[in-house]
């Protein structure tokens, strides 16, 4: 199964940042990273980033229509439910890995989103595109920038609650392939960006200025993550209707035949 790679080698890339110096601080993929992301990958698909694009099942507020609790779920997991789209997934998840996404299933739903008025996504884009500047550092399909990261699927990988969250405190939780990195290089020259690869020698990425920078590592002084997110927070800039709006917006993206 595709997904299940896609998955393995995210977290490869993350090993491989992580070992990459002392000086930078990210921190190991915790539990909830790792089962966030088999859901995203295993599951998303169907259920949504929410867990709830089934219809009649809401995977991420603990209610459920043939498990009779959290422990069930593995065995619904493993064996599938037989005629319908839901696939077994004995042959592609281990059990550890299905415990994982059921664990984080109880965090979604200890953690969800309780807004009562759900916003205008027509609103939301031109919020987007107009008054939040959103655009100076975010890329939908073909318009924007690329300093933040694209935004163009941003619907169909976070749930309402995270994008929320983005808005309100961007330096609550910056997932590692977002993390901006500054170099120094021998000469002095400071720059800063967006990691896009790197490997044991070489390293590349693209500033605000859209350039890109490809270095040796051997040339650098100075080689580190930055921590704080370059992201400005929303809190006083929008009223809650807005930021409804705003959110509907961006649970909307989902990929170019989207909307
Ligand atoms: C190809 C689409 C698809 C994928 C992928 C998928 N599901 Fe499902 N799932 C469904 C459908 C459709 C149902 C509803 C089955 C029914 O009619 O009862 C369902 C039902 C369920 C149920 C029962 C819900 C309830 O209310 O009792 C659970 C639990 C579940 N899925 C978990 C998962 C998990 C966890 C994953 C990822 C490991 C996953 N599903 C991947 C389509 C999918
Ligand atoms: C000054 C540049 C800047 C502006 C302006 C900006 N962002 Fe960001 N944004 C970033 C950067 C860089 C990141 C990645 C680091 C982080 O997560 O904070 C980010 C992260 C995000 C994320 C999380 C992405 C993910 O993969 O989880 C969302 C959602 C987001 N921004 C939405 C917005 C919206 C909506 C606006 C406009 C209201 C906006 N941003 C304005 C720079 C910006």
């Amino acid at each position: 199964m595709r997904a299940v790679k896609v998955c393995t080698s995210v977290l490869a890339g993350f090993l491989a940042i992580n070992t990459l110096s002392a000086r930078q601080q990210t921190a190991p993929p915790s539990a909830v990273d790792e089962g966030r992301q088999l859901f995203i990958d295993n599951c998303g698909v169907c259920h949504g980033p929410d867990g709830d694009s089934v219809p009649g099942v809401d995977l991420g507020h603990g209610k459920f229509k043939r498990a009779s609790s959290y422990d069930n779920l593995v065995e619904i997991i493993r064996d599938g439910v037989p005629g319908t789209a839901m696939p077994a997934f004995s042959e592609y998840l281990k059990d550890l890995e299905m415990r994982t996404i059921i664990a984080y299933l109880r965090l979604m739903a200890a953690t969800a989103y309780s807004t009562s008025a759900p916003g205008d996504p027509v609103r939301g884009k031109a919020i987007f595109e107009g008054k939040g500047d959103c655009l100076n550092c975010h890329r939908v399909k073909d318009k924007g920038s690329r300093l933040g990261p694209d935004l163009t699927e941003i619907g169909t990988v976070r749930r309402m609650i995270e994008l929320e969250r983005s808005l309100l405190e961007p330096n609550a939780e910056i997932l590692f392939q977002n993390r901006l990195v500054r170099l120094v290089t021998r000469d002095g020259i400071t720059i800063t960006g967006r990691l896009l690869n790197q490997d044991t020698f070489s390293v590349q990425l693209i500033d605000s200025k859209e350039r890109l920078h490809s270095l040796e590592k051997s040339s650098l002084n100075e080689y580190a993550f930055i921590d704080r997110s370059p992201m400005p927070t929303y809190r006083d800039k929008l009223n809650p209707r807005e930021l409804a709006d705003l959110v509907s917006y961006l649970v909307s993206l989902k990929g170019i035949g989207g909307q």
